[in-house]
C-alpha cells in the first residue's frame, strides 16, 4: 500500500475541531490542488464561497438542519454548481448573436446542465477532502446545505443558475478516534459489477448489511422500535424531516432553473 492509498483509508469524517488554525499557505495549497480537479469539458461549473463570517456560519449550522459543529468549523466552504457563469459568458461572447445568425436554437440551462456543474463541484469537493487530509486537515460534508433553497439563495445572493450542492467544514481533528469507530462499508462484490447492473436478492442484502449489525449475542435494537436496518434507515433517514425538506427545496429549485 503506498501513502496515499493508506491515507484514503484512513480517512474519515471530522466534526470535532481543534483550536489549531489552518494557516493561509495550506489553504492556498488546497484550493490549488482543488481547482486541479478534473472538470467536464475543462469548463470548471463550479464555484466556491468561502464562509468567513461567523454570523452566515452560525446561520448556516441552523438552516443545514440545526448542525452546531458547523459553526465551530475553522474553515467552511461551499461549493456551488455554477452554470451562471457559463451563461453570462455566453452572453459576453454574443453567442445567442451567432444563433440567429446562423439559424439554430439558442439553448438554455436544462436538467443536464445541473447535473453536469453538480459533478463538477463534487469533484472539486472531494479534492479538497484529499489535500485536506494530506495536510492533517479533516473535513465533513454537509448535504443538508440542499435544503432550504430560497433562504441560501437569499442568504448568499445566489443567482439563478447556482445551486449549492455541498458544504465542506475543514479543520485539524479535535479528538483521536480509534481504528475500531471507523465506519463499515459494504463489500466490493456489492458495489462493483461486471459488464452489466445486477438487482440484488434477499440473500445478498443479509450478508451486505452483516456487518453494520451488531455482533451476534449482542440484542439488536433498531431506532424508533423498527424490526431492521432498513426499516430504521427509513424512518431516520429517508422519511425523515430533513429528507422531506430536501426534496421539497430541490423541487423549487429545479423549477426555478427551468
Ligand atoms: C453527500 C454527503 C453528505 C453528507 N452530509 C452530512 C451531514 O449533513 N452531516 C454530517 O455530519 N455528515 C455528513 N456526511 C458525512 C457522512 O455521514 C460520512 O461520510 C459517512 O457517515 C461515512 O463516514 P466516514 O466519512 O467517516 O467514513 C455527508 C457525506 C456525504 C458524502
Amino acid at each position: 500500500m503506498n501513502q496515499t492509498i493508506e491515507m484514503i483509508m484512513k480517512r474519515r469524517s471530522t466534526r470535532v475541531f481543534s483550536e489549531e488554525p489552518i494557516s493561509d499557505e495550506e489553504k492556498g495549497l488546497i484550493l490549488d490542488a482543488t481547482l486541479r480537479a478534473p472538470t467536464a469539458g475543462n469548463m470548471m461549473l463550479y464555484s466556491i464561497i468561502q464562509i468567513d463570517s461567523q454570523e452566515l456560519k452560525d446561520k448556516l449550522s441552523e438552516s443545514c438542519d440545526h448542525q452546531p459543529f458547523i459553526a465551530k468549523a475553522p474553515w467552511v466552504l461551499l461549493y456551488l454548481a455554477d452554470f451562471q457563469r457559463q451563461v453570462d459568458y455566453f452572453r459576453h461572447c454574443e453567442v445567442q448573436h451567432l444563433c440567429e445568425e446562423r439559424g439554430i436554437p439558442y439553448r438554455t440551462p436544462e436538467e443536464a446542465d445541473l447535473m453536469l456543474a453538480c459533478c463538477d463541484a463534487l469533484i472539486a469537493a472531494q479534492t479538497t477532502v484529499l489535500a485536506a487530509e494530506s495536510l492533517g486537515i479533516g473535513s465533513c460534508y454537509i448535504g443538508d446545505v440542499m435544503e432550504n433553497y430560497e433562504v441560501h439563495r437569499d442568504l448568499l445572493h445566489l443567482s439563478k443558475y447556482v445551486f449549492p450542492i455541498t458544504l465542506l467544514c475543514l479543520g485539524r481533528p479535535g479528538r483521536e478516534l480509534s481504528e475500531k469507530s471507523r465506519s463499515p462499508r459494504f463489500g466490493k462484490e456489492f458495489i462493483v459489477y461486471k459488464d452489466s447492473y445486477r438487482r440484488l436478492n434477499s440473500e445478498d442484502f443479509d450478508r451486505m448489511y452483516e456487518p453494520l449489525e451488531s455482533p451476534k449475542g449482542e440484542p439488536r435494537q433498531y431506532y424508533q422500535g423498527a424490526q431492521n436496518i432498513g426499516q430504521a434507515m427509513y424512518l431516520r433517514k429517508t422519511s425523515a424531516d430533513f429528507s422531506l425538506e430536501m426534496a421539497r427545496s430541490v423541487k423549487i429549485m429545479l423549477k426555478n432553473w427551468k
